[in-house]
């Protein structure tokens, strides 16, 4: 099997990694700008823990808080001009996979603040992105570790590019930041985590590496997974948050090599049009997602129960114990208007199989 592996990213994580490790961050230069959402940043504590780090080391900051869910390129570009105006020489982007994701794209237009939407996708970029530092505080997006960014285009579709110059150069990840995520939160996140490491083992462009750290996450969710059917979110300890937490970043490395199938290309239209937060969306595919690949791979699919050491019907009833409900109903005519989407999509083309558009037409009527 030939392999193929490259990520560009110090990963430090622990409590108080932050303000551990605070003269790492005077090593990028003397201005950034912090990229945030509205309240999360600040309310987990990270924000603060960040500036003291930032002037403990004298480094001049400026904060952008307008990134939304489900980012948008306008606030990118936003963003991404007002770093360059203030001569940021790098980003910090703190939150979840919104913030850290659009971090990577305002590092890109920070450099080359005249590209037009186009370009940014096409990463048609004359300059180099400036540096970009990555503070998780939910586990999920593995977006500390790869050099994905899914930005909302103008036209309100979801769309990515992943570039080797869009790794974070560094990433932290406190555990005690998710300890305030909310029930449905915490939950979503880590099925987005999950579905990271699934997508990722089934995955044309999956390796020997990438497997590992598959396998890896996903045993690592589930014995929390557990705890949390038994005993519920609120009951996590931090050390179950930390494991959560490093259960997406193994997801992380893994979708950092293969990307993910068909659960996160159909996702996105539940979480544009629908409202749906992300890992949710994605992984009400997932269990169709393990019976598809039963049918398309099977041997394949032995050696994934094999190493995880679970029977599917478990895995199966494991995911759906631990997704929050979604509550969407999709007509004929709705299922007929998505259907462009799938012709010639890469998250499609990644799967094992023909994952074409008449099984995602039956798929859609079955589930919704
Ligand atoms: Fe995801």
């Amino acid at each position: 099997m030939n392999m193929n592996f490259f990520v560009n990213t110090r990963v430090i994580t622990g409590v108080d990694c932050v303000k551990n490790n605070a003269e790492k961050l005077g090593s990028f230069g003397d201005r950034c700008l912090i990229v945030t959402g509205a309240a999360s940043a600040e309310k987990c504590g990270a924000l603060s823990d960040v500036i003291s780090a930032l002037n403990s080391t004298v480094v001049q900051y400026e904060i952008y808080n307008k990134i939304q869910q489900n980012p948008t390129s306008v606030s990118c570009f936003e963003a991404g001009r007002l770093a360059c105006e203030i001569g940021a020489d790098f980003i910090i982007g703190i939150g979840g996979g919104s913030p850290l994701d659009a971090s990577k794209a305002i590092a890109v237009v920070a450099a080359n603040p005249d590209i037009s939407e186009d370009m940014l996708y096409s990463m048609q970029w004359k300059n180099q992105p400036l540096p970009i530092v990555a503070v998780g505080t939910t586990a999920g997006t593995g977006s500390e570790v790869t050099s994905v960014a899914v930005i909302t285009n103008s036209k309100g579709l979801k769309k990515s590019f992943r570039n080797d110059l869009t790794y974070p150069v560094l990433s932290f990840g406190d555990p005690k930041y998710t300890m305030s995520l909310s029930d449905s939160f915490t939950r979503s996140t880590a099925v987005d985590a999950l579905a990271h490491c699934v997508e990722s083992f089934f995955n044309r462009s999956a390796n020997d590496i990438s497997k590992i750290f598959a396998v890896a996450g996903v045993k690592k969710l589930f014995k929390v997974f557990d705890k949390i059917i038994s005993d519920g979110t609120e009951n996590l300890t931090l050390d179950d948050r930390e494991q959560l937490y490093n259960a997406s970043l193994l997801g992380g490395y893994a979708i950092a090599v293969t990307g993910t199938a068909f659960p996160h290309a159909l996702g996105y239209f539940l979480t544009e049009d629908y409202g749906v937060a992300h890992g949710t969306a994605c992984a009400v595919f997932l269990n169709e997602f393990i019976e598809y690949n039963s049918s398309v791979m099977p041997e394949l699919t032995a050696e994934f129960f094999d190493e995880i050491r679970m029977d599917k019907e478990t895995f199966k009833n494991v995911v759906s114990s631990v997704m929050p409900e979604i509550n969407v109903k999709l007509t004929d005519e709705s299922i007929a208007e998505l259907s462009p989407r799938w012709e010639n999509n890469a998250g499609l083309r990644r799967n094992w199989g023909d994952a074409d558009t008449d099984f995602v037409n039956a798929l859609l009527r079955k589930l919704f």
